[in-house]
């Protein structure tokens, strides 16, 4: 059944989706690589058509792929889909450049994290409704993590309490985003390190083990688990 989203809603989601998916191994691009048989971007933006504050969402798609793209989500959610760029950041803003006037919170989401509850996706969007201008939703990082030199000799371990691995959907008032992307000169994998160099403060929230990025054939195979078990 074809979602509705929230006319009254105030939450525009970007979905960079326009990625080769090379870590995934050869095949079509990552987006629509299958998950329990449906592809990684219908499963991303069902879950976020479900979250009760989203008014648009954008999904920046491989240029080659555009019909075949809006084909497979016109059942899923009324969405807007555009050409992605050669770098994700030059996707987002693609995106970014679609958004109409109204929603003035704009969340950026990977396709790739195709499992995210819409519980994550209101906790971001209600945090910069509290007035932060940025929020990125994190975990805690479990690993010991060490810095590496020049023939893996290592040069020092970093204190892991200070650390945080950081995932999407990132949370942004408007305005702030779109001068952050105007500003952006050096393409970077985060939209929050664009507002943090403007000097805008980014605040942290919990995430979620479910908003997993699917990268590498590994991450496919425990999210095929996770959506067996009911994700
Ligand atoms: N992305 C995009 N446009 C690009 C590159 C990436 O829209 N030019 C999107 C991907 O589709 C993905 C998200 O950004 O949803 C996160 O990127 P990543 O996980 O690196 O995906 P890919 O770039 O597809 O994977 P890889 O780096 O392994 O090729
Ligand atoms: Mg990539």
């Amino acid at each position: 059944m074809t979602a509705q989203l929230n006319p009254r809603g105030d939450v525009a989601v970007l979905v960079p989706a326009a990625g080769a998916g090379v870590r995934l191994g050869p095949g079509r691009p990552k987006a629509l690589r299958l998950l329990g048989g449906e592809p990684l971007l219908v499963h991303a933006v069902r879950r976020l058509a479900a979250a009760a504050s989203v008014h648009t969402v954008v999904v920046a798609a491989p240029a080659g792929e555009l019909d075949a793209v809006r084909e497979l989500l016109a059942p899923v959610a009324p969405v807007t889909v555009v050409p992605g760029g050669a770098e994700r950041q030059a996707s987002v803003a693609a995106a970014l450049a679609a958004v109409p006037a109204g929603p003035e919170i704009v969340l950026v989401h990977d396709a790739a994290r195709a499992l995210t509850p819409p519980d994550l996706v209101e906790s971001v969007a209600a945090a910069v409704r509290a007035g932060h201008d940025a929020v990125i939703p994190v975990l805690p990082v479990v690993d010991t993590i060490k810095e590496v030199g020049a023939g893996e000799l290592v040069l020092g371990t970093v204190d892991r309490a200070a650390l945080r691995a950081v995932q999407t959907p990132q949370g942004f008032r408007r305005a702030v985003l779109a001068t952050a992307h105007a500003a952006a000169t050096d393409p970077l994998t985060d939209d929050a390190g664009l507002v943090e160099k403007l000097g805008v403060p980014v605040v942290c929230v919990p995430g979620s083990e479910y908003a997993l990025k699917i990268t590498r054939p590994f991450d496919l195979a425990l999210a095929e688990h996770l959506l067996a078990t009911g994700a």
